[in-house]
Order: structure tokens, then sequence, then C-alpha cells
């Protein structure tokens, strides 16, 4: 029992009428005294039952002796009547202190079995999803480089995901079996074409253009949507952040001091980073950008394949094509763009094997990304939406 219980006595004292009450002088109402002094000692069922038995309203003792009354020798009826009456008020009090005294006992018996000593139960506390906090991550980094926040729609133009992009007609990745294409009529006045879900954050490109003239360094957050079975390294809806740069004078030189830049802040000041030659039809010339495995530091495991390097971002220069569409003078303006995906860099940075678990929802997995208190990797969230 812990120091604070109260032991197994009421702490209000019930003075139990003890003395003997008057005899009634009727011998079947003075059979009932023994009744009276009993009560103090019933339990909790024989109270109820004796309750009934001596007041029931059909078949009480004292109520059949009340209805008697008219039928009594008339000198006798005021007397007998005034002695019913005396003692059903005691019986009556009686029953209602052995009620009250139960209650307490019952109240008691509760609190001495409430162990206050019992260690309570850990509140939940939530945390930011670790995608989120890779993606609030990143968006400080390019914020720190004077970088602002840009967003588009998910539903997008067929025009801005893949034409103003400079995608040629006919490219494969318009067919229906890689994108969503979304049932509903083109915008009344819009020239873009039929709708879809986006396919990557590369469109915000084409509308932070169309919106804002050079310069420009944006970061765009976003989730995008493809035709993708949902299997250990796809997932149909999936995060990207694009990154662009527009302006007089930039060269490939700041594309990649920035990208280093920010792979020595994401993940180690030491982090080996290599380049490698790619295509996209919305730059030219284009590169993947890989960064040394996290898991194995280069010597090769079934993370990267036996290669020691893990591929985080596609990046290239703007394509000419790109500033046609949106009436930036490409002989003025230069620019270099990247996009990336949180999502697999959340799982390379952690070795997660499979990407659904990033879906489910399963705190037994997502608690051991919870951060130390004091050590909230970001601090940022929500901010970067
Ligand atoms: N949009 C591309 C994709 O989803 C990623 C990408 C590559 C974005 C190169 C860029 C870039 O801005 O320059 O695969």
């Amino acid at each position: 029992m812990g120091p604070f219980a109260l032991g197994g006595r009421p702490h209000r004292v019930y003075h139990e009428k003890s003395c003997m009450p008057d005899p009634t002088g009727y011998a079947e109402l003075d059979a009932l005294i023994p009744r009276l002094q009993a009560i103090p000692g019933l339990s909790p069922d024989a109270l109820a039952s004796e309750i009934v038995a001596v007041l029931g309203r059909k078949n009480g003792e004292l109520t059949l002796a009340l209805r008697s009354v008219p039928t009594r020798p008339p000198e006798e009826r005021k007397s007998y009547g005034a002695a019913v009456n005396r003692l059903k008020v005691e019986f009556e009090q009686a029953f209602a202190r052995r009620g009250e005294a139960l209650d307490a006992e019952r109240r008691s018996r509760e609190q001495a079995a409430l162990d206050l000593t019992m260690p309570s139960r850990r509140r939940w506390i939530g945390a930011e999803h670790p995608v989120t906090r890779v993606i609030a991550e990143i968006v400080e980094i390019f914020r720190g480089l004077g970088f602002t926040v840009a967003v588009g729609p998910e539903v997008e133009s067929e025009w801005h995901n893949f034409i103003a992009l400079n995608f040629p007609p006919n490219h494969p990745a318009m067919d229906m079996h890689d994108t969503l294409y979304v049932d509903a009529p083109p915008l009344a006045g819009d020239q873009g074409g039929r709708l879809l879900l986006r396919t990557h954050t590369s469109p915000v490109q084409i509308r932070t253009l169309l919106e804002s003239p050079p310069p420009v360094r944006v970061v765009i957050p976003g989730m995008v949507y493809r035709n993708d079975p949902f299997d250990p390294s796809h997932a149909p809806v999936f995060s990207q952040i694009e990154g662009l740069a527009v302006d007089e004078g930039i060269s490939f030189v700041d594309l990649k001091a920035t990208l280093v830049h920010f792979a020595h802040q994401f993940f180690t000041p030491t982090t080996k980073v290599r380049f490698r030659p790619s295509f996209f039809p919305f730059t030219e010339p284009s590169a993947e950008m890989d960064v040394e495995c996290q898991l194995c530091h280069g010597s090769g495991c079934p993370a990267c394949k036996g290669t020691g390097w893990m591929e985080i971002l596609g990046c290239g220069m703007v394509h000419p094509a790109v500033f046609e569409h949106t009436g930036v003078d490409p002989e003025r303006y230069t620019g270099w763009a990247f996009g990336m995906g949180p999502h697999r860099i959340t799982m390379l940075r952690y070795g997660i094997p499979d990407i659904r678990l990033l879906y489910d929802g399963d705190m037994r997995f997502l608690e051991q990304f919870v951060p130390a208190a004091g050590q909230r990797a970001s601090g940022a969230a929500g901010r970067h939406a």
C-alpha cells in the first residue's frame, strides 16, 4: 500500500442507533423490533430485500399494517396507526443510515485499492515524419544561400508539365502508362492541353519564370504522381524538391559549387560527390549527381548495389527552349536547375530498404527517427510549405 493510502476505515464516523426502541404494545408490531435492531449489520443484498419486506408498496409488513388500520376496533385505530407510523419512520431512518454506511465502506475499499505509487503511463508525443524533416533540412540549406520557396499545383496542364519543358510531342513519359491524366476538360481559357497529375516539380520552373522575371533563385518542394506500382522501390505518389537559379552570367561552376555545398551540409563536410553526364529535355548539358554511399562509405554494400555511390539528383543548365517558352531572353540570361526526391534521399540516408515503410504510419518504425529532445534537426516543420 502506498504512503498516501488512507487505510481501510472510512474517515466519517457513523453513530449507529443502538438503544432499544420503545415497545409499541402491539405484539405483531413489537415482533419487528429485533429486525429494526439487526439493520446495522445487514449486507447490501440483505438490506435491499429487508427494505422490500418491511416497506414494500404491495406486501411490506408495515405497509400491510398501515392498510389494516381501518379494520381495527375504532378505539384502537388512532394509537395503532400512530405506532405503525412511528415504527415506519424508525425503519426508514435505519435503512438510510445503513445505506450510507455501506456506501462509505465501498468508497474506502476503492481508495485503498488505488496505488498512487504506480508509475504513470508515458505520454505519446508526436514528431515530424522523417521525410518531412528531410524536406525541411534541404529547404533550410538552400534558404541559407538566398533561395526562396515556391509551390505550384498538383493538377497540372500537359503544357506546363511537358511541352514548355521541351519534351518532344509523343515523348514516352506522356504516355497513359506513365502519367495519370485527370478526366476533366482543360480549364477555360487555358491553352495547356489535357490535365494531369504532375509527374515532377519541374513545371513550377515554368510557372515561376512566367510570373517573375530573373534573377530567380527558388526551391520547390511538393508531391508528384506517376502510374507506378507500389513496391519496395516505387510509389505512385512521392516527394520532389526542384531548384532553379536564373541570372546573368550563371555557369555550370555555380551549379557544381552549390550542389557540392548542399551535399556537404546535408550529409557530412567530407562526403565525396561526383557528377555523371545524363539527359533531360529541359537541361543542356545535363548531369546526375552521386554522393558516396552513406552506409558503407564507398566500399560497396547492398544499399548502393556494390558501387559505393548513391544517386541523389538530376541537374543541368536550363535549356534555351525553356527560356523561349517563358519569355526569358536566352542571350542575356543563363540558369541551372536540379530535381531530387526526398523520399529516396531519406531511404539512402538511413538505409531504409523498402519505400513503403515511409507510407505505412507504423509507430514502431517511425519512432526510431524521433530526434532526442534538443536535437531537432530542422525545427522548421510547416515553414517551408
Ligand atoms: N524532373 C526530373 C525528374 O523528375 C528531375 C530533374 C532533373 C529536375 C534535372 C531538374 C533537372 O530540374 O535539372 O526526373
